[in-house]
């Protein structure tokens, strides 16, 4: 005699494509219960019944599980009352149309970097996430970015020397240098000698706004999407001052405490991939600035002599692909390549660079 609870025969193998097996389902004692429906309470088991044979594969018998169908109660239609995955999910429908105030509790947002971890099943509907947060002001702004007829321009940056002084800085110093501040002073450099690069053109497409102060955004990977806070008046501080709120603005987005106030006023943006991989981007301008530039990953590249000026033997140097993206409204290709040559050579010999620093 078989106990309630107990299970009479269990022959499946754990096979995807494994022939129909026959299993019992767990006997309960017939008796009619209303009982809401939760994870743990089998679809269909609204009426408890005693179980009987099943006769199905162990895909479809995954599918039950997964969705807290018992098979027992399933109609099986196919051959010899096999019990196919259309009536799983047949049974699933009937299930969610009985019980509607359970099923239609509606999806929690999900943030866009966790949407790519959902668990699928070859069963399951498509799951439904309402765009909000920041995700709609990305939508937003990169709709509003399509207005504005890009250009790109790659640029290979050496940065040996930007490490070396990093590196030297960060092993004498409480405080610590990343790349990011070398660039984003570079950059404020070089605006003084190009401020077309700095400037937004009117809604009406009219007139130009040259801004006198840098302010330079820096697109930010968060738990909640990316942002982009500004660092205002960049021209006026120091490598260590832009360092420590690139850090205060890290801990802000990371808590998602980031306001309207912190996003304002960007006049250029800076985004900085490499980090996290990649070479060569393609970065959006967000309106109504007129340039944005995309860095890649710094990669060790032999050089070999005679290129771009070295002589003697091959050597290893650090390289950093820049990309470029300009309005071509406002700029063209010829300032572009001046303006990043500029750049490039602060970054190529800091000296220039700490040369100007007030
Ligand atoms: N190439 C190689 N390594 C790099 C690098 C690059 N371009 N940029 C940074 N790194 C290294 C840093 O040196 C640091 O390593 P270390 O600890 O050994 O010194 C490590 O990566 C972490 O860098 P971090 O201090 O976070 O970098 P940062 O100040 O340069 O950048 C942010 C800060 C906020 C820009 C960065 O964390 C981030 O969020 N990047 C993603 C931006 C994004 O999503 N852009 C795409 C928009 S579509």
């Amino acid at each position: 005699m078989v106990k309630v609870g107990e299970a009479l025969v269990h022959l499946d193998v754990d096979e995807e494509e494994a022939p129909p097996t026959i299993r019992t389902e767990t006997i309960v004692e017939e008796e009619e219960i209303n009982v809401p429906r939760d994870k743990e309470t089998p679809v269909g088991t609204t009426k408890h019944k005693l179980s009987k044979a099943v006769l199905t594969t162990p895909a479809v018998r995954r599918i039950a599980r997964e969705n807290h169908v018992d098979l027992s109660l399933v109609n099986g239609t196919g051959a010899g009352g096999r019990v196919l995955k259309e009536d799983v999910l047949a049974t699933l429908s009937a299930d969610e149309a009985a019980n509607p105030a359970v099923n239609s509790i509606s999806h929690p947002e999900v943030p866009m970097a966790a949407a790519g971890h959902l668990r699928t099943t070859e069963s399951l509907e498509p799951t439904h996430i309402k765009i909000s947060g920041v995700q709609r002001l990305m939508v937003k702004s990169m709709k509003a970015s399509l207005a504005i007829p890009h250009f790109t321009y790659c640029e290979n940056v050496e940065m040996d020397a930007v490490a070396d002084l990093r590196t030297r800085f960060n092993a004498q110093s409480a405080h610590r240098l990343s790349f990011l501040p070398f660039v984003i002073k570079a950059l404020s450099l070089a605006l003084y000698e190009f401020p077309l690069l700095n400037s937004s053109l009117s809604p009406d497409e009219d007139s130009l706004l040259m801004h006198c102060e840098h302010n330079v955004g820096v697109a930010m990977d968060t738990p909640r999407g990316l942002v982009v806070p500004c660092l205002r008046r960049v021209q006026d501080k120091t490598l260590l001052q832009i360092a420590e709120e690139l850090s205060a603005l890290q801990s802000l987005g990371a808590s998602g405490k980031l306001t309207e106030a912190h996003f304002s006023g960007t006049t250029i943006t800076v985004s900085n991939i490499g980090n996290i991989g990649g070479t060569v981007l393609s970065p959006r301008i967000t309106p109504p600035q007129v340039a944005i530039v995309g860095l890649g990953r710094i990669q060790n590249q032999v050089q070999l002599p005679g290129v771009e000026g070295s002589a003697g033997s091959a050597k290893a140097v650090k390289v950093m692909s820049a990309s470029w993206a300009g309005d071509h409204r406002v700029l063209d290709g010829a300032t572009m390549a001046r303006f990043v040559s500029l750049w490039k050579s602060h970054l190529e010999d800091p000296l220039l660079m700490l040369a100007q620093l007030k």
